[in-house]
């Protein structure tokens, strides 16, 4: 199988090419994933993250063809020869297929993934409805791996000011969540010419998640709410 991969050291190359490669492959090649493996075994310079090999941790995203995906999860068949691997669009690399999550993370921080309770704790624990729980279906699921947000036409020319599906759709997570106290709060942090309006419906955030999300659905319920809070 032939691959064609993004190759950059900012301390040997000064700007970033593609370079060629031939693999035989075993049986057990079964993803893309299994074949960066096994070329790196002809050429150990090759740089990329990955973890946990089942889809799990989101380390492993690139993009794969033209398509942002996880390549632990990628099959090699079918795909379109030379296969090509490039780091993810829009986002600052760092080596290869290594990318800069900084900025990333840094929307991810800011929009406090995290329960704000500040009532008394309960004996045990703070309960919800079955109704209530089933609110973070299709939220809760999301690994972080940056598909979207590197997928995404306005977080590439304003990857600084609007934080992105990734981080919207962890936003809703927390604003839908009945244990958390600060609805409003989330929502005035969110309420920006760039931070939420720089989505412009085009999909890609969904068109793309391999966990089956929807970014854009996400961030559709944030403006209704913000609709519904300034009527
Ligand atoms: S929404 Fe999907 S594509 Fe985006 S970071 Fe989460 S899992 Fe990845
Ligand atoms: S729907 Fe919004 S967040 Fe998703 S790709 Fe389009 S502009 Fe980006
Ligand atoms: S290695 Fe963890 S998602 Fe691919």
């Amino acid at each position: 199988m032939r691959f064609r991969i993004y190759r950059y050291d900012p301390d040997t190359n000064s700007r970033p090419l593609m370079r060629d490669y031939e693999l035989a492959l075993e049986p057990t090649d079964m993803m893309v994933l299994d074949a960066l493996a096994r070329l790196k075994e002809q050429d150990d310079s090759i740089g990329y993250r990955r973890s946990c090999r089942e889809g799990v941790c989101g380390s492993d995203a690139m993009n794969i063809n033209g398509r942002n995906a996880l390549a632990c999860v990628t099959p090699l068949e079918g795909l379109h020869e030379p296969v090509t691997l490039a780091p993810l669009p829009g986002f600052p690399v760092i080596r290869d297929l290594i990318v800069d999550m900084t900025q990333f993370f840094a929307h991810y921080h800011a929009i406090r993934p995290y329960l704000v309770n500040n009532e008394p704790l309960p004996e045990r624990e703070r309960l919800q409805s079955p109704e209530e729980r089933d609110k973070l279906d299709g939220l809760y699921e999301c690994i972080l791996c940056a598909c979207c947000s590197a997928f995404c036409p306005s977080y590439w020319w304003n990857p600084d000011k609007f934080i992105g599906p990734a981080g919207l759709l962890q936003a809703q997570r927390f604003i839908v969540d009945s244990r958390d106290r600060i609805t409003a709060e989330r929502l005035e942090f969110l309420d920006d010419v760039y931070k939420l309006y720089r989505c412009r419906t085009i999909m890609n955030c969904t068109e793309v998640c391999p966990k089956g999300l929807s970014p854009a659905r996400a961030i559709e319920h944030i403006k209704i709410a913000l609709l519904r809070n300034s009527v």
